[in-house]
């Protein structure tokens, strides 16, 4: 894989799941679970945040972010509906030896890979954003495979989604998952689960509401 081509996705590229920090304008921080194409060294990413998302809306003025990669799939499930609460633990770039972006790090990360916006394609809906890596670091090891941990991060893409999907696909896909944790998560992994759950109800609720509300009523 050239530092000058592009990954491609079947091919040198795959999607790797990881969370996004960027900088608000206030330099807060925004946590996001994000999954760009990859090349196996992590040379390039390709970010594909639709334009409704604060990721998409930090990059394009900073034209910078940390992607992290991480096997913490409660910062996954909080992150992927909200700000995370409690906050986890966050280095200040300037803090941080041979980081030469502006931003904040995931301390308890495995690795972290700060890049810098190369194009930025926002004609569609869901954007392109090509991004080098500048600088990257190594603080622990991934856990590895577990399969209620893969489980939680299906389950947090599907609860980004639910105004997508129809209601019966979405019970159906969560009872195989459900049933993926039970056999094989800890308490992380569980509580991770049940949080998603809780949000998925509440929203299907809300929306099977809205559908049964009668249109064009004063
Ligand atoms: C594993 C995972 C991967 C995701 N990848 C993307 C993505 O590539 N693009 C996107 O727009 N949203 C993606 N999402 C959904 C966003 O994380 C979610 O919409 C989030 O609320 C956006 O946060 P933000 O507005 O703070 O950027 C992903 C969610 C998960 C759980």
């Amino acid at each position: 894989m050239s530092e000058t081509s592009l990954p491609e996705l079947g091919n040198d590229g795959c999607i790797l799941e990881g969370i996004v920090t960027t900088l608000n304008a206030d330099r807060s921080v925004n946590i996001s679970p994000m999954g760009p194409i990859v090349d196996p060294q992590l040379c390039q990413l390709i970010l594909r945040p639709f334009k409704t998302s604060t990721t998409y809306k930090n990059l394009k003025r900073t034209g910078q972010g940390i992607f992290h990669v991480t096997d913490d799939v409660q910062l996954f499930a909080q992150a992927a509906l909200g700000t995370p609460d409690p906050m986890p633990t966050l280095i200040p770039s300037e803090s941080v030896e041979g980081l030469t972006i502006d931003g904040m790090v995931l301390a308890d990360s495995c690795r972290w890979y700060a890049f810098e916006v190369s194009s930025l394609d926002d004609r569609d809906e869901r954007t392109h954003i090509v991004a080098k890596t500048v600088s990257q670091a190594r603080n622990r090891d991934f856990l590895g495979f577990n399969r209620a941990k893969h489980a939680v991060i299906e389950t947090a893409i599907l609860a980004t989604r639910l105004h997508l999907l129809p209601e019966d696909q979405v019970r159906q896909d969560l009872q195989h998952l459900a049933t993926q944790v039970a056999k094989t998560a800890s308490k992380n992994e569980q509580q991770a689960f049940d949080f998603l759950c809780q949000h998925i109800e509440r929203t299907l609720s809300e929306l099977a509401v809205t559908k049964s509300e009668p249109e064009n009523l004063p």
